[in-house]
């Protein structure tokens, strides 16, 4: 009997059959479709479904099914390959087959391997292979979170897997903290939908690195599932994504202020950093403590030798309106007599492998892994963190080494974490450790009725409800000044609002005007912080000369008078899916000389930062979108639609204002407390 394609119709959708294969249409609202052969399992990542009702027709037709929704028409054909229409024009097309997959094997390799070059590692042999039809050179694939990378991001290929490499970043990083797998594709000029494929296990996102014709998205483990976002803009496409993973988390205003760090402070510089901050007229709301300040790098304890009282300084730091923020790793010291380890192995709270608490080494030296899956660890970790945060007055906490980070080589695979009842390996658990951790520290905040005051560095697409983060080990280099704006901007994309870089870089030695244009560039960035490695050049903003400090206190001040404007910002990506800090497409979407403007800002609607990111310049190129826009700083207006050529000292950056924008603003403000807040400029 010949085969035929048939579908049976669901309320929101259909299967398609042909012979043994299917495939899943299921509508969740209008402007979302997941397309399945089989469902990744949901049950460590969590998705929020708002599902509404879709007005859809089906048929058969020469044998294909066919569908309309709206403006879209679906085919889904004979070998079950999709092909969207909308209002008639080409708008997704899956790509049928893997025949152009290339993994060549080269005999000169090994010669060439001996001078050190390394082969393009790959996963290949995939199970799932999501392949999506690349319409033409100009297609342009944006996301994927924190890739040290421009915005777009199409002809590289990237591996999701929460990596902990220190090494100077790249485009060509396959890995790095983070693991989101969204994309946002833009084609045909004003044509835009959104990709995400939910699976937890490692994958690989091939953005044509392969083939001009498509992009695939490659699992081994991974089902055939993914959620396409169909809208008409960025914006509502954004929209209905950060719905999905979760809206970003709604921090504190005090936040949003500026924090100073440095892996290596004591108490003689914190006190330093305090007195200059004041004496210089330096706003600052937060100093971060790094693993220094615990003893022997267990987590949960302080030094006493390190400093004298930790309870005490932070109440006398807030007295000047500044708090402390304590770095937490996940790795617990194995230990006897440690009360913490202590009690994890009682509880049998520790990551096991083949029975036994498996062990790796980080700071501490021999270590395990808190299992954060299991509700009774998770438990005793969060209330642990909140009698640590209560003890010592703490304002927030940063964590680290969340990937997991291990020095003696990767968790294999088959490490086991387990929810109580379902055990689950490390292999599916990997990428989500760090969320599980956000989530215990989240709640420690948020069971003592305040809005957490948490970062962190590794991060799953779902993790922004919890936390806030930054992107790890940057370092001094114009480079990395220059991919902080791209980075930022995609992770405010993908739902990650309040995000920033190490501002001056975290490794290598920064120098005097590196600092400055890295200050000017990131002054509005979401999240704030100046931090640096130990041994590496001191670079606080009185730590060069007194120009140095001159022009730090100028953009510290610009920041704080930009606050209430940042804060709504904020509301509204907690409330709305709106980006905080975003490229100039997001507002523009039409608009072709924007779509790979990696140095400019949109900072909201009506704030656009075009800063100067490269040594020695002193003026700078800057395109204007369409509408009329005024220089802050000089009150010049400027048509918009055009490039002009606008000079920047070392002591200008430049932020243009919409026409017609009424700014709510702070003036002369250096700490976020309530009594120092009592006006607001319009
Ligand atoms: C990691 C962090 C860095 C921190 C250091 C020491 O490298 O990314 O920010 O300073 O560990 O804790």
């Amino acid at each position: 009997m010949e085969c035929k394609v048939h579908f049976c119709r669901m309320e929101n959708g259909v299967t398609v059959h042909y012979g043994k294969k299917e495939r899943t249409l299921e509508w969740i609202h209008e402007g979302l479709l997941r397309v399945y052969e089989k469902k990744n399992s949901e049950n460590l990542v969590h998705l929020n479904y708002r599902r509404g009702p879709v007005d859809f027709r089906a048929w058969e037709e020469n044998g294909q099914v066919m569908m309309t929704a709206g403006a879209y028409a679906i085919v889904v054909d004979e070998n079950l390959v999709l092909h969207i229409t909308k209002d008639g024009r080409e708008y997704f097309e899956e790509y049928e087959g893997r025949d152009t997959m290339i993994y060549e094997t080269d005999k000169e390799f090994d010669l060439a391997k001996l001078e050190g070059h390394t082969t393009a590692e790959s996963l290949a042999d995939f199970k799932t292979q999501i392949n999506v039809c690349l319409f033409d050179d100009r297609d342009r694939l944006y996301g994927l979170g924190d890739k040290a990378a421009h915005l777009n991001r199409r002809d590289y290929e990237y591996i999701s897997w929460n990596t902990d490499d220190p090494t100077e970043h790249n485009e060509t990083y396959k890995s790095l903290y983070k693991s989101i797998n969204y994309l946002l594709v833009n084609h045909h000029g004003t044509e835009y939908y959104g990709m995400f494929y939910p699976s937890s296990y490692k994958c690989v996102f091939n953005l044509g690195r392969y083939s001009k014709k498509f992009f695939y998205i490659g699992s081994k483990q991974g089902e055939y599932d993914y959620f396409l976002f169909l809208g008409d803009s960025p914006k509502e496409i954004t929209a209905n994504y950060t719905e999905l993973v979760g809206r970003p988390l709604f921090t504190t205003r005090k936040m949003l202020g500026y924090h100073q760090s440095r892996w290596s402070y004591d108490e003689k510089e914190m006190q330093e950093i305090r007195a200059k901050s004041k004496e210089y007229g330096l706003p600052l709301d937060y100093i971060h403590l790094d693993i220094d300040y615990m003893d022997h790098y267990k987590v949960y304890t302080v030094s006493d030798s390190y400093l004298s009282d930790l309870r005490a300084l932070s109440e006398n730091f807030a007295e000047d309106g500044i708090g402390l923020i304590t770095i937490m790793d996940p790795a617990v010291k194995a230990e006897e007599g440690y009360p913490l380890y202590d009690e994890l192995t009682k509880q049998g709270g520790f990551a096991k492998k083949d029975g036994e608490d498996y062990i790796n080494l980080v700071w501490p030296g021999e270590s395990k892994y808190p299992d954060y899956f299991k509700p009774d660890a998770a438990a005793y970790l969060t209330k642990v963190t909140k009698e640590f945060v209560k003890k010592y007055r703490l304002e927030g906490i940063w964590c680290d080494m969340n990937e997991p980070a291990s020095f003696r080589g990767p968790l294999p695979d088959d490490v086991e974490f387990s929810d109580g009842t379902n055990t689950y390996y490390h292999d599916e658990v990997h990428n989500l450790y760090a969320e599980y951790m956000a989530r215990c520290v989240a709640a420690a905040f948020e069971e003592e009725n305040r809005r957490p005051t948490v970062i962190t560095r590794a991060a799953f697409a779902t993790t922004s409800p919890f936390t806030t983060s930054w992107n790890g080990d940057n370092q001094s280099l114009w480079e990395h000044l220059g991919v902080s704006l791209p980075q930022v901007m995609t992770m405010n994309l993908c739902g990650f609002a309040v995000n920033g870089v190490d501002i001056g870089g975290f490794g290598n030695e920064a120098t005097k005007e590196l600092v400055i244009r890295w200050l000017e560039a990131n002054v509005f960035s979401p999240f704030f912080r100046n931090h640096s490695a130990k041994n590496t050049r001191y670079q606080e903003p009185y730590a060069f000369d007194e120009e140095t400090l001159r022009i730090y206190r100028k953009f510290l001040q610009l920041r704080y008078d930009f606050l209430p404007y940042l804060y709504d910002l904020l509301r509204g990506a907690n409330a709305e899916g709106v980006p905080m800090y975003r490229p100039l497409f997001y507002d523009y979407p039409a608009d072709e000389r924007v779509k790979e403007l990696n140095d400019e800002v949109m900072v909201g609607s009506y704030v656009l930062l075009a800063p100067v990111v490269r040594q020695g310049e002193r003026s700078r190129l800057v395109y204007l979108p369409e509408g009329s826009w005024i220089d802050y700083f000089t009150g010049k207006e400027y048509q918009g639609g055009q490039e002009y050529i606008v000079p920047m000292s070392l002591a200008e950056t430049g932020v243009f204002v919409k026409a017609g924008t009424m700014l709510p603003m702070f003036r002369n403000v250096c700490h976020i407390r309530k009594q120092d807040l009592t006006t607001l400029h319009l």
